[in-house]
């Protein structure tokens, strides 16, 4: 059995959390990077224009710079990212439409900013195509990530 972390983190929240699950676990760590990073300006959800609201609106695919490599090999995937918009960043959703999830039990964590999961798992399903997401947790600091542990 073998277990990957995967996370996206725009300011470095969700990373830190990433790094401290893949050291308890043993599991090794990804960062899903886009392509382009995003900037402060980028981020600025208050502004109508900003990338970030451009994209989700046009329900953009945010390309990722880099591929896990030896994807099969992994039979536990936690997936990390920060709560945009009451669901995963669309950056992530790119990410998971990249990979064959048969076989794979998936969980995930999110930081956010006081929200709560609530739909983001049903909404990322069709892009984990045949993975079975077994748990979904907001993490507010590390306590929490031990009951994240499979
Ligand atoms: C574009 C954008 C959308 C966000 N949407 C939400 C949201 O719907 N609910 C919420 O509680 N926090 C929201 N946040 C806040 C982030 O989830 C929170 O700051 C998170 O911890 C950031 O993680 P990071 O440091 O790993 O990027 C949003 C932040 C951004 C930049």
């Amino acid at each position: 059995m073998k277990a990957l972390v995967a996370y996206f983190s725009a300011k470095g929240t969700t990373a830190a959390l990433a790094k401290t699950l893949a050291e308890k676990t043993g599991a090794d760590l990804f960062e899903i990077r886009p392509v382009t990073p995003y900037t402060t300006a980028d981020i600025q959800w208050t502004n109508p224009l900003a990338r970030c609201n451009r994209e989700k609106i046009g329900r953009k695919d945010v390309p990722v710079a880099d591929a896990v490599a030896d994807w099969a090999a992994y039979d536990t995937v936690y997936l990390g990212f920060p709560i945009w918009y009451y669901g995963a960043p669309n950056v992530v959703q790119t990410f998971c439409k990249a990979y064959d999830w048969q076989g794979k039990r998936v969980i995930l964590f999110a930081t956010s900013g006081g929200s709560d999961m609530g739909r983001t798992a049903e909404k990322l399903q069709p892009f984990v195509k045949n993975g079975q997401i077994i748990k979904a947790q907001v993490l507010r600091g590390t306590s929490g990530l031990e009951g994240l542990i499979l």
